[in-house]
């Protein structure tokens, strides 16, 4: 009888399988109610009485042995039946390379983050806009050049749908929807129809700022500009404003900030005056506050404009414009963010 057990035992340790119902057999074959080791269970009560002990332990070791072979080969298949085998799902996964923000979206980003510390949020308009919105409202005379052929993308020759030749549309859009005080600040993507060089795009990007309320003043503007520009290029910065000229604001200036290159020194890149011209502004003309229903004898405001390619050449000195939009990876791996 311990002959038939070693015999067995072996037998089962080696037993291999390759389906679950072969499992399911086997166990029937050796520990189902008529299987061999309940038929072993039989013989034992008819053996000698000073074999039974060691018979006994055998016979047990057997049979646990038989059940811990049938439970391992069941488990085998529980585990390849969630199609993953003997992969362990509680591995930490494999590091997966992070990409980076376009560097005209950290800068954009940056530049509206310190407008909202300022209580601006954020407005967004259509690209494809009307005449209205883009031109007319924002006191563009009919004759005025920048409505040329020459700048404006036209949809369709309908001389009245264009792509948007810069985000001061947004501006009218906001002040007709809403009532005073405004604040808000508007990124986004500008058209024009120029010749693609190093220099200009028929695509960029600009950032736009409007506050409307009552008693706002040029020296509301001033102080706003003066933040950003420490904020944005660091606390020695200096502004300095220059007369200009733009139909939608009266007066209008044009703000320079000291050269970040080379600290105002002067270096090519400011063409040795130590100044660089970064954006647009002035007090909304009180015509275009009227062409949005604003009662201008009680609000002002100021607005400004700026593009985003141009504050990012002055932090990262790209030194072509072309290459914000060519997405290769070689210049865009270059730029990391913390957002
Ligand atoms: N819209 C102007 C441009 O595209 C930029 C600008 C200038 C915006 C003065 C303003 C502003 O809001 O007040 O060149």
């Amino acid at each position: 009888m311990i002959d038939k057990i070693k015999i067995l035992l072996s037998e089962i340790e080696q037993l291999i399988v390759s389906a679950p119902e072969e499992v399911e057999a086997a166990r029937i074959k050796y520990l189902g109610k008529k299987g061999t080791i309940s038929s072993l269970m039989d013989d034992f009560r008819t053996i000698a009485p000073e074999q039974k002990r060691e018979v006994g332990m055998r016979l047990n070791e057997l049979k646990q042995k038989a059940t811990e072979k049938i439970e391992s080969l069941k488990k085998q298949f529980e585990d390849s039946s969630t199609g993953y085998g003997d992969v362990d799902l509680s591995r930490t996964s494999y590091p997966i390379p992070l990409g980076t923000r376009h560097p005209l979206s950290i800068v954009k980003e940056e530049i509206c983050d310190i407008f909202k510390r300022l209580g601006f949020s954020i407005a967004e308009g259509p690209e494809v806009e009307d005449d209205w919105h883009v031109f007319s409202s924002l006191n563009f005379a009919d004759d005025h050049p920048a409505r040329d052929m020459q700048d404006t993308f036209f949809i369709q020759s309908d001389p009245q749908i264009v792509l948007r030749t810069h985000t001061s549309s947004v501006q009218t859009r906001v002040m007709e929807k809403t009532a005073p005080p405004i604040r808000i600040i508007c990124p986004g993507r500008v058209y024009r129809n120029e010749a693609i060089s190093y220099r200009a795009h028929c695509f960029f990007h600009q950032v736009e700022a409007l506050y409307i309320d009552k008693d706002v003043s040029f020296a509301d503007l001033k102080q706003a500009l003066l933040f950003f520009a420490r904020e944005m290029f660091g606390e020695k910065t200096r502004i300095r404003l220059r007369p200009s000229y733009f139909p939608f604001t009266e007066p209008s200036a044009e703000m320079d900030i000291s050269c970040n290159i080379c600290g105002g020194k002067g270096c090519p890149f400011c063409k040795h005056t130590g100044w660089v011209e970064i954006l647009g502004c002035g007090m909304v003309d009180p015509n275009v506050l009227e062409n949005c229903g604003i009662d201008s004898k009680t609000y002002s405001g100021y607005a400004l404009g700026m593009g985003i390619e141009r504050i990012t050449n002055l932090k990262y000195q790209v030194k072509d414009l072309r290459m914000f939009s060519e997405n290769d990876v070689r210049f865009l791996e270059q730029f990391q963010s913390a957002h």
